[in-house]
């Protein structure tokens, strides 16, 4: 894919999306490694008081003189007590990232802003580029999703032939979930952490908590693989997923 700019004289800088991988340091493409380390600026999301999951991951490529840009997230949790508005924090925090952002873009410095997984699957990037892409040269490097990371981990197929495959925030409230699981043959559950209890709920009513496998921190170093049914629901941190593969394929009977 060529990414050189179709003008000749570039007076902005540009955004770029790069996904950097579920994890491992080494599940990142040779684009996204190449652009990342010509970046001048990388932007990075990081939640108030925490490491930096997706900077963690591309540390070790960095040069001392790339200027890091943190964007620092105000709450981690959905759940806010009133008059506090989760939305709202979310919004101006993304507003907020945007000017900083900007800002390096305006003086002509490229800015990588890195995403861990991809960055166009639920990823933290999508906020900056849906506000800055119209007014900036921007070039999105997609990046190995934690899905089939975990089904990797698992080293299990997810879906085979016409099987469908439902991809569900965990954050859904237990009816919604309930409806898309009954009507699917496979299914990856994510955003679990607080939310793991009613996801599981929902699976032993459907009767898919034995095929439900669960994967913490997939391909990090404290990866965890486990059957739904061992996991320890208060142990279970934002960094996992349940995998309910479709049912094994074996061919026409004879
Ligand atoms: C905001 S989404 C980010 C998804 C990411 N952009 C991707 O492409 O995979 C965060 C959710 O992704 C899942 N996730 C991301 N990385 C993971 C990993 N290494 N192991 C297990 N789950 C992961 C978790 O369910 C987590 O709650």
């Amino acid at each position: 894919m060529n990414d050189t700019p179709n003008f000749s004289a570039r007076h902005t800088g540009r955004l770029l999306g790069l996904g950097v991988g579920p994890g491992d340091p080494e599940l990142i493409t040779l684009k996204a490694l190449r652009l990342l380390q010509e970046a001048p600026v990388v932007a990075y999301p990081v939640a108030k008081g925490r490491a930096s999951n997706a900077l963690g991951i591309v540390e070790g490529y960095l040069r001392p003189e790339q200027v890091r840009l943190p964007l620092v997230y105000p709450v981690t949790t959905e759940k806010l007590p009133p008059p506090f508005c989760y939305e709202t924090a979310l919004r101006d925090f993304y507003d907020d990232s945007c000017v900083a952002v900007a800002r390096h873009l305006d003086a002509g410095r490229d800015v990588a802003a890195i995403c861990e997984g991809d960055p166009l699957f639920y990823g933290s990037y999508m906020y900056l580029h849906d506000r800055l892409a119209g007014r900036y040269e921007t070039i999105v490097v997609p990046g190995v999703c934690s899905v089939v990371a975990c089904a990797a981990a698992a080293s299990t197929p997810l879906m085979y032939r016409n099987q469908t495959l439902t991809v569900l925030s965990g954050v859904l409230p237990a009816e919604d979930l309930a409806r898309h699981l009954a009507r699917t043959e496979a299914a990856a559950i994510m955003k679990l952490g607080g939310n793991f209890p009613k996801v599981c709920g929902v699976l032993r009513e459907l009767g898919m908590t034995g095929r439900a496998i669960y994967v913490e921190r997939g391909t990090m170093a404290r990866q965890r693989v486990l059957p739904l049914a061992e996991v320890d629901p208060a142990s279970v941190p934002y960094f996992a997923m349940i995998l309910v593969p479709g049912t094994r394929w074996v061919g026409e009977a004879a």
